[in-house]
Order: C-alpha cells, then structure tokens, then sequence
C-alpha cells in the first residue's frame, strides 16, 4: 500500500508499505520527521501521533479508549482525527492513506 505523511511545512513523504507493517514502524523506515515511536509500538508513548487526513477516518476508524488516554501526553494538537499511528497497520484497503503529522506545540 502506499502512504503519504504531510509533514508541518507541507513537505509530504510517499512510501510503499508491505501489508501487516504498523504505520509508526514504517514512518521510522522513511525518516519521517515528528514520529519517533519511543515505546516500539506497545501503545505508552505518544510519539507516533498523527491526524488521519479527511474521507480516511472511517477506513482507519477512530481512536480506541486507551489511546485516547495516551494522546493526552501527545505532542501537537489532539483532534477527532488523532490517533497513534503504532495502532494501525498496512493494509491493501487503506491503500493511498494520507496521515498528517502534527505540529509540535
Ligand atoms: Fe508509542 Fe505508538 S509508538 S504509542
């Protein structure tokens, strides 16, 4: 699948992304600015926030009660579209995915 991440200044990172890979691993892989992934994926930091561009929020779906706990500590504003990117993996259905990486505050 291929993934696009919007980066703060409108600079925008394009990847292919082999199914099962979460997208906080595959950020990492591509050197995407503002996603660290500090825990590896195991859902205690906050450093793979993201918001799910517009139209793919549904695909995705929508933040889980415990990551909304967790993004309390995000980095960048958190939205209705923030999730933590370790928390969703590739697939061919979200093939095209724009994530938007958030602005540090
Ligand atoms: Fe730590 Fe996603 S990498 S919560």
């Amino acid at each position: 699948m291929k993934v696009t991440w919007v980066l703060p200044g409108g600079e925008e990172v394009v990847a292919d992304v082999n199914e099962g890979v979460n997208l906080m691993e595959a950020a990492v892989a591509n050197n995407v600015s503002g996603i660290q992934g500090e825990c590896g994926g195991s859902l205690s930091c906050a450093t793979c926030h993201v918001h799910v561009d517009a139209g793919w929020l549904i695909r995705t779906g929508e933040m889980g009660d415990f990551e909304e706990a967790m993004l309390e500590m995000a980095d960048g504003e958190v939205t209705a579209a923030s999730r933590l990117s370790c928390q969703i993996d590739a697939s061919n259905d979200l093939d095209g995915l724009r994530l938007i990486v958030p602005v540090a505050l």
